[in-house]
């Protein structure tokens, strides 16, 4: 079936968190959301389909995943990835940073510290402080429009001559981001190889966060870090989900999938009673999706693509001092308007009030996102256009 994706769909008076909060969110309801990472696309016919069959079954007790949905994970993995997972390894969550929680809490004491690779999803922040644990950032390096993993400054953070004794050995894991949001970096095999040998061989497991990881641009491959070694397998925690593969994140369903035992129970035993599992409606929306949803989410790559394409084409030609910093996977995108020559608070005034256009601010992403701005482009393409419209406008009059 062909999706039309141009046709502009009205979430507004849906309980959209996007469209339905700009108000308090951003001071003004009339403004482009391209803020928060769910697209304004419709889901996938087989989605729907099937969990209008399930409403008509009027029972919405308590739920637990049974054979079919383990199996459509564990085919899906062997399918995109070449990744062999046993069904006893997932465990489910109603959401991927919930999951970041327990794992963190499952892996530290208060005092710990956690290693994370800034500008980096802001609610891993939380994650981290709320658990009682330090932040140690290993902040990503940025090469000719590309960021890069500071492997140097990993390996001195694990063995630094500065760090008190009391301090030596805290660091338990690090939460890795794959691909990264928000600069959209999908990391190849050998980076994961070589960030991963130095956090495993420190003694810290890899937390590794793969929420992003099909949704990529033309001939990217994703590599789930548990899929390179037993080692990897067995000192890792890969969190995945349909959500926003398909647009779900409403049903809040993710896998979590744990190969070592004792990590694996230990994650378990910590969310006993704080974090259930997922409803009813996430179940089925999986299954659906991962077994019925490759036509469409097809198309959504190629519309994805060209959206991409777009939105450089046009900042090339009539907003030159505003750049993208080339993604390869996520529909997020990193816009560089340092040369803009805004301070953070100015540059966020701008974006909403002048242009009136929604986006995340950089800097919530850690300091070193100063200057920069998180565009989703997962709506359509007259949505896309008007938003640059608005913005080159706001440019105008400076
Ligand atoms: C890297 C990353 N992790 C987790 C999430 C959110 O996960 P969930 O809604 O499943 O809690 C997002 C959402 O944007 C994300 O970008």
């Amino acid at each position: 079936m062909k999706y039309d994706f141009d046709q502009v769909c009205n979430r507004k008076n849906t309980d959209c968190l996007k469209w339905d909060m700009m108000e308090p969110i951003f001071g003004s309801g009339d403004l482009i959301p391209l803020w928060v990472a769910d697209m304004d696309l419709p889901v996938a016919k087989p989605i729907i389909d099937a969990l209008k069959k399930r409403v008509e079954h009027p029972f919405y007790g308590y739920s637990q995943a049974g054979t079919s949905v383990l199996n459509s994970v564990v085919e899906r993995m062997k399918r995109k990835f070449n990744w062999n997972i046993k069904p006893e390894w997932i465990v489910f969550t109603p959401g991927v940073v919930p999951a970041l929680h327990v794992a963190v809490r499952s892996l530290t004491h208060p005092g710990d510290e956690v290693i994370l690779q800034e500008p980096t999803y802001h609610p891993f922040f939380p994650v981290v402080v709320n658990s009682g644990c330090k932040i140690v950032n290993n902040g990503l390096k940025m090469n000719n429009n590309r960021y890069e993993i500071d492997y140097k400054g990993l390996e001195e953070k694990f063995h630094s001559k500065s760090r008190s004794f009391q301090e030596a050995g805290r660091i338990k894991t690090i939460i890795f981001c794959n691909p990264h949001n928000p600069i959209g970096r999908l990391w190849k095999r050998d980076e994961i190889i070589k960030m991963g040998e130095i956090a495993i061989n420190n003694g810290a497991v890899v937390i590794s966060d793969e929420i992003h990881c099909e949704i990529l641009f033309k001939d990217q491959k994703h590599t789930p870090f548990a899929s390179i070694s037993k080692k990897f397998e067995q000192n890792s925690i890969v969190c995945m989900s349909p959500s926003k593969t398909f647009n779900l994140a409403g049903l809040e369903v993710s896998t979590i999938i744990i190969p070592n035992k004792k990590l694996r129970d230990n994650f378990i035993n910590t969310r006993y009673g704080i974090v259930p599992n997922p409803n009813v409606f996430g179940y089925i929306a999986l299954e659906a999706a991962y077994n019925h949803g490759d036509e469409w989410l097809e198309q959504v790559l190629d519309y994805l693509q060209k959206n991409l394409d777009y939105l450089k084409q046009y900042l090339e030609n009539k907003i030159p001092n505003i750049r993208v910093v080339d993604p390869e996977g996520t529909y997020l995108i990193w816009l560089d308007c340092r040369d803009l020559g805004m301070d953070n608070q100015t540059l966020s005034n701008f974006m909403k009030k002048k242009a009136k256009v929604g986006l995340e601010d950089g800097f919530i992403f850690g300091e070193s996102g100063s200057g920069f701005m998180r565009m989703n482009i997962a709506c359509s393409r007259s949505v896309l256009h008007e938003a640059l419209n608005r913005i080159e406008n706001a440019i105008d009059t400076l």
